[in-house]
């Protein structure tokens, strides 16, 4: 298993790079990686979800400051003056509204955020020195697949305004770069759970978490009752659903794989990231409770509308393509999930 990168000052690459939503959950452990990995950063985040001392976490496990700018992506003149005082060769674009339930109740936020944010990005950049953009896209965009693995050319029919957000925004990205000499890639995240081997940086989310995960160690960790299982009578193995759950270290360092493959690439390329295996919910919440050290208070309930019952990732692309795979496994993700959960069992909110 690679550890997470150590910060290495001698690997300096003189490349800047414009990350948004740098002090949210993907974006801070990308941050780390991409700084141990010699690039220099130019954090912009409005903290709609997240928090600022996440800047100091991320200060302190990479060995220097970041650089960063306060403020709405949708501010195009605002990003317009960070691009040209930083000049970036690279922007990675995570900062985006990713609530599905609140996608259906307040679409016209999420087309505003994740759609208006992106074409403002794309507008901010339009004359500068950008030769890679990479957007966090979302494997929500194959709904509920025909077959699997998916690959990058099954079908895409999302099903909710958050996964048509994604597609919406990653059809935007392609039309602009084609252009432009700039390339793209567009990342289709699978379901990234874990957290720093530190414990000092993760997923923090606000209220009741929609997630598996993060349900899962907010029980452990006293802050809620029991999980509800939604479902066991899907067909499969265990009648659980099944996903492709990968660590966000894993997740981050594909980033800097994608960066690394710059000079490979010069269209636009969709590419799964994934581990291309799947595993039960139960299977989680066992290894989740292995972890913990104590059994994880669970009950089956209904099934949730548009759970697709089971998606995971074909890797064959990433592989070729960013020589990047994911390894870590579902051990390693429950222990550092929860190293973070115990550490910092209220999240940021208590933080330093
Ligand atoms: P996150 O909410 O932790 O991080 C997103 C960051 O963007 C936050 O820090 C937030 O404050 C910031 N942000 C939101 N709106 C903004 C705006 N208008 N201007 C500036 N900053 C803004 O989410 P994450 O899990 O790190 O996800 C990052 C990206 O990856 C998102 O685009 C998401 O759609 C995508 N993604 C996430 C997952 C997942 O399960 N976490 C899966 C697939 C794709
Ligand atoms: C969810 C989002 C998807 C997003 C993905 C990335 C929905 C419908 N989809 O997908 O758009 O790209 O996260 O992380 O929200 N589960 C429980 N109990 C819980 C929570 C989840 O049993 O309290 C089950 C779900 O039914 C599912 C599995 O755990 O089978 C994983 O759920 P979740 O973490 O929400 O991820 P996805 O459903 O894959």
């Amino acid at each position: 298993m690679s550890e997470p990168t150590e910060p290495n000052h001698n690997q300096a690459t003189n490349a800047t790079v414009l990350v948004t939503g740098a002090a949210g959950y993907i974006g801070s452990h990308t941050c780390i990686e991409l700084m141990a990995n010699g690039f220099d950063v130019i954090g912009v985040d409005n903290f709609d979800n997240s928090e600022p001392v996440v800047l100091d976490r991320i200060a302190e496990l990479a060995g220097r400051p970041i650089q960063f700018a306060e403020l709405d992506i949708r501010d195009t003149e605002a990003l317009r003056k960070v691009v040209s005082k930083h000049s970036p060769s690279a922007v990675i674009h995570f900062a985006g509204l990713k609530a599905v339930g609140e996608s259906v109740s307040h679409p016209q936020k999420y087309w505003s955020v994740n759609v208006g944010g992106t074409l403002s990005l794309l507008d901010a950049i339009s004359t500068s020195d950008v030769s890679m953009f990479v957007f966090s896209s979302s494997c929500t965009v194959y709904g509920d697949p025909a077959a699997v693995p998916v690959t990058e050319t099954t079908p895409v029919a999302p099903i909710s305004p958050y996964g048509r957000t994604k597609l919406a925004a990653e059809q935007a990205i392609i039309d602009h770069l084609s252009t432009r000499d700039c390339g793209g890639l567009l990342l289709r995240y699978f379901n990234p759970v874990g957290a720093h081997a530190s414990g000092r940086i993760g997923e923090d989310p606000v209220g009741v978490p929609n997630n598996l995960m993060p349900f899962a160690m907010q029980v452990a960790v006293g802050r809620r009752d029991a999980l509800s299982i939604f479902g066991d009578d899907y067909d499969t193995a265990d009648g659980t659903c099944i996903r492709d759950y990968i660590h966000v270290v894993d997740l981050a360092q594909g980033h800097v794989a994608a960066l690394k493959a710059e000079t490979d690439i010069d269209s636009c390329e969709i590419v799964n990231l994934g581990t291309g295996r799947g595993s039960s919910v139960l299977e989680v919440v066992n290894a989740a409770s292995e972890a913990v050290g104590k059994p994880i208070a669970h009950q089956i309930v209904a099934r949730r509308d548009g759970d697709a019952a089971v998606i995971f990732a074909d890797t064959t692309k990433a592989e070729s393509l960013l020589s990047w795979s994911a390894d870590r496994t579902m051990v390693d993700m429950c222990r550092d999930h929860w190293s973070w959960q115990s550490l910092n069992p209220d999240g940021y909110r208590t933080a330093d």
